[in-house]
């Protein structure tokens, strides 16, 4: 396993049985030696710089359907909700008061947000904030509408490919969505320019140590600039309320071996990961991670932004956040920048 972990971090590409072999055989001690590689890696990169981005959680309304997710559209138990444009500015108004330099809108795929909405929302904060990213996370749209956003004054793209295998990506969707659509959207999204980032969740039902390498494998293809990953978390009214929930083992060992295969990538310490376990963020920074996310949106509708159960932090201010995650980042020994957090070509 130690071979495997030093091969991977001299930049060696390890074939899928070698990444099934790492994945489904690590121990608490090969984790300990690749998160050790790991934080080399990013620190060689990144220091001890965490940076943030304010989460703005435009809409709760979904058309689609996805079997893992608390928003699904036939979830009727969920209580629906949309920011217009003013809600929104007031967020990136206090996120950037509290020193976030990049916001990200993010949001089920709810067709109130059209181009003609989208845009005029994108070019107000690229008006108001001209030293902010701006990061899209809206799902699956047309190369156009992609293109529109990116001319509006979108940075970056966040769309999760969820499983990179075909098969399993049917077991976790209705048929109306497919892996090969998901692609096609991320390969769209690097030919416009984004920065783009990718991901998956972490012990989703059926998944697999093949799938992981899949995942892994799909990762290095892509070439994506940020990575989030997650344990999968069950909501109580979705079809998979009763699959139990990814670990924190397996996913801190999933960040580490993403680090190292993307020494250079912004890869986040996601809330899920804070939400199965209270030092869950911490323990993502030690093994890999260099972002954190916190939530910027109205605290009115913080607990319709439903995905999983128990999520943290849905009823906090986000200056309260901002404090608490500053704290707990110096704890560990790193520390909060206010900075684009762009991410550095090797
Ligand atoms: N548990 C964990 N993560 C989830 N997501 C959606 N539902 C869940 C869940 N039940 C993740 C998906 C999506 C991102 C916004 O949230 O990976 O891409
Ligand atoms: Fe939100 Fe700690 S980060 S309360």
């Amino acid at each position: 396993m130690i071979e495997l972990i030093d091969r991977l971090s001299d930049n060696e590409i390890l074939t899928k049985e070698e990444l099934i072999r790492l994945i489904d055989n690590r121990s608490a001690e090969t984790a300990e030696y690749l998160f050790e590689r790991a934080r080399r890696a990013r620190h060689k990169f990144y220091d001890n710089k965490v940076y943030i981005r304010g989460l703005i959680e435009l809409t709760n309304y979904c058309k689609n359907d996805c079997f893992y997710c608390g928003i699904r559209k036939s979830n009727t138990a969920a209580d629906r909700y949309r920011l217009d444009k003013e809600q929104i500015l007031e967020c990136c108004r206090t996120g950037y008061s509290l020193g976030f330099r990049t916001f990200v809108l993010q949001g089920g795929e709810d067709g109130y947000y059209n181009d003609t909405v989208l845009i005029d929302i994108i070019s107000s904060i690229r008006a108001l904030y001209p030293d902010c990213a701006i990061t899209l996370s809206l799902g699956e749209r047309s190369y156009d509408s992609y293109l529109a956003y990116f001319r509006a004054g979108a940075d970056r793209y966040l769309l999760r490919h969820e499983t990179a295998n075909p098969e399993h990506y049917k077991r976790l969707h209705p048929p109306s969505l497919s892996l090969k659509n998901r692609k096609r959207c991320l390969y769209n999204l690097k030919e416009i320019g984004y920065q783009v980032g990718t991901g998956f969740m972490v012990g989703s039902p059926y998944q697999t140590g093949e799938h992981l390498a899949e995942d892994l494998l799909f990762i290095r293809e892509l070439q994506p600039q940020m990575v989030g990953i997650g344990p999968y978390i069950p909501h109580k009214d979705t079809p998979f309320a009763h699959h139990k929930a990814g670990t924190l083992e397996l996913t801190l060992f999933m960040v580490g071996l993403l680090r190292l295969i993307l020494p250079n990538a912004l890869i986040p310490a996601t809330t899920a990961l804070g939400t199965i376990d209270p030092k869950g963020r911490e323990l993502g920074i030690l093994a890999g991670a260099n972002v954190v996310m916190p939530n910027l949106s109205p605290v009115s509708v913080r607990n319709k932004y439903s995905l999983y159960d128990n999520k943290i932090c849905t009823g906090d201010e986000a200056a309260e956040c901002r404090v608490c995650l500053e704290k707990r980042i110096n704890s560990i020994g790193y520390r909060i920048v206010v900075d684009r957090g762009d991410f550095i070509e090797k």
